[in-house]
C-alpha cells in the first residue's frame, strides 16, 4: 500500500494534476480542470504522498441525493498500490455521510484496470452506451453503486 493524505484538490494542484491527467487517454486539460474546481456541486481530491506531491486525483459532483465520478487518475509510477481504492474509499464515505445513495460513473468499456477497480470498491454494471466515446470509438460502460442498503461485493458480478 502506497500511504498517501486524501485531501481537498485546490488550485496550487493544478499544474500536478494536469500533469497526471496528460498521462491518461482523453486528458483534461489545465484549463478545464480549473473549471471542475468551479462546479455546482463538485468535490474534488488529491492523493498526497508524505513528501506532499500529488500522485492521484478523483473529482465528481452531487445532484440531490445522487453523485457521478468524472475523472480518477493516479500517475503511472504510483499505480497498483491502492491510490485509487483510498480516493474512492475517501469519497464514498463522504457522500455516504452527506446522504448520498447512488454513485454513478461511465468509462471506457475496454478500460480494464479502471473497471476492476470499480467492481473491487463494489459498483455494479448499469447499461451500456454504444459509440459513446471518440478518439477512438468505443462503447461507455455505466456502473453504479448504491451507498446504504449492506449491500456486498458479491452481488455485483
Ligand atoms: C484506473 C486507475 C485510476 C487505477 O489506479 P490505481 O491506484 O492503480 O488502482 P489501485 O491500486 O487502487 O487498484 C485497486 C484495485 O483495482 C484493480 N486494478 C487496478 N489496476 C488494475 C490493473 N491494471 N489490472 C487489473 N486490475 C486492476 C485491482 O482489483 C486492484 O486491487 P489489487 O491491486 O489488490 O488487485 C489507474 O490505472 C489510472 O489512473 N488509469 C488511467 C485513468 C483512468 O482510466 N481512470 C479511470 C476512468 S475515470
Amino acid at each position: 500500500m502506497f500511504p498517501v493524505r486524501i485531501e481537498p484538490f485546490s488550485a496550487a494542484d493544478l499544474p500536478a494534476v494536469a500533469a497526471i491527467e496528460a498521462e491518461t487517454p482523453g486528458a483534461w486539460s489545465a484549463a478545464q480542470l480549473a473549471a471542475e474546481l468551479e462546479r455546482t456541486g463538485g468535490w474534488q481530491y488529491v492523493a498526497r504522498h508524505e513528501d506532499g506531491s500529488v500522485v492521484g486525483y478523483l473529482c465528481g459532483y452531487t445532484v440531490a441525493d445522487e453523485a457521478e465520478i468524472l475523472k480518477l487518475a493516479v500517475t503511472v509510477s504510483c499505480r497498483r498500490q491502492g491510490v485509487a481504492a483510498q480516493l474512492l474509499e475517501y469519497a464514498l464515505a463522504g457522500l455516504a455521510a452527506q446522504g448520498v445513495s447512488r454513485v454513478f460513473l461511465e468509462l471506457r468499456a475496454g478500460n480494464q484496470p479502471a473497471r476492476k477497480l470499480y467492481e473491487k470498491i463494489g459498483f455494479g454494471h448499469s447499461g451500456m452506451r454504444k459509440g459513446y466515446y471518440r478518439n477512438p470509438l468505443e462503447d461507455a460502460l455505466l456502473m453504479a453503486k448504491p451507498l446504504s442498503g449492506g449491500e456486498s461485493l458479491e452481488e455485483h458480478p
